[in-house]
């Protein structure tokens, strides 16, 4: 799995691969929603290239971790936006154990790459590394979306699939389809969704946000 993606971003450039985007529009947006704050902890995984921990350290977090299975991406992220950005985590999230929590977990365009059986094994590590007050943002191919990407066959999402991955414990309390126009010009449907945990006390309940105010 590596190897497979070292060599992808070994032989291309940052903006010809397919997933990328010069702004992480859609992701930032439901942080907006969700009420994340510049005092929550963030765990970005299979970020890639993504300049999403830029956008989110010059928004004023201090607590970004970047995950990825592939050393070269997190090499090249750090030499694009520096050694400070993000805390670095060379792992692959199938078989990465969370060894503290985070107050949000992004994911974009990194479950659909999963088997049935590891996308469980996924939700588990999920709610091991998601803080009781957390928030989730995920971003998959959708029903009408692509069957492969980077030469792999995907998993595609609705929004009610992918809150019941999540289980019980989550409100999916946003939910998005959007259009992601690759460097090519083909036209990708993500399905997107914004969770919190439920759980009394919970820091973004705090805030006041709530689900009936977000939906
Ligand atoms: C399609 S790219 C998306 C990158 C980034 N999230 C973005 O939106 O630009 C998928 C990313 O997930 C990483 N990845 C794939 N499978 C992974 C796994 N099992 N564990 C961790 N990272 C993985 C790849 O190295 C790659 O950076």
């Amino acid at each position: 799995m590596s190897e497979h993606w070292n060599q992808v971003y070994d032989t291309r450039e940052p903006d010809q691969v397919s997933w990328f985007e010069s702004e992480p529009a859609t992701s930032l947006e439901l942080f907006d929603l969700l009420g994340v704050t510049p005092h929550d902890s963030v765990i970005d995984v299979g970020g890639g290239q993504s300049t999403l921990v830029e956008r989110l350290r010059s928004r004023g977090h201090s607590d970004l971790t970047l995950l990825d299975v592939s050393a070269s991406a997190l090499a090249q992220t750090i030499a694009r936006a520096g050694r400070d950005v993000a805390t670095t985590l060379e792992a692959d999230v199938r078989t990465w154990v969370p060894t503290r929590r985070y107050d949000v977990w992004h994911d974009r365009a990194v479950l659909h790459f999963l088997s049935a059986e590891e996308a469980t094994h996924y939700a588990h590590t999920l709610r091991q590394a998601v803080a009781p007050h957390g928030g989730v943002i995920i971003g998959v191919f959708s029903p009408e979306g692509p069957t492969t990407c980077s030469g792999l066959e995907v998993t595609r999402y609705d929004a009610a699939h992918l809150g019941e991955l999540l289980g019980e414990d989550f409100d999916v309390v946003i939910e998005r389809r959007v259009t992601h126009l690759t460097p090519n010009g083909k036209s990708q449907s993500f399905q997107w969704i914004a969770a919190r945990r439920r759980a009394r006390g919970s820091s973004l309940e705090s805030r006041g946000v709530t689900a009936d105010e977000i939906l």
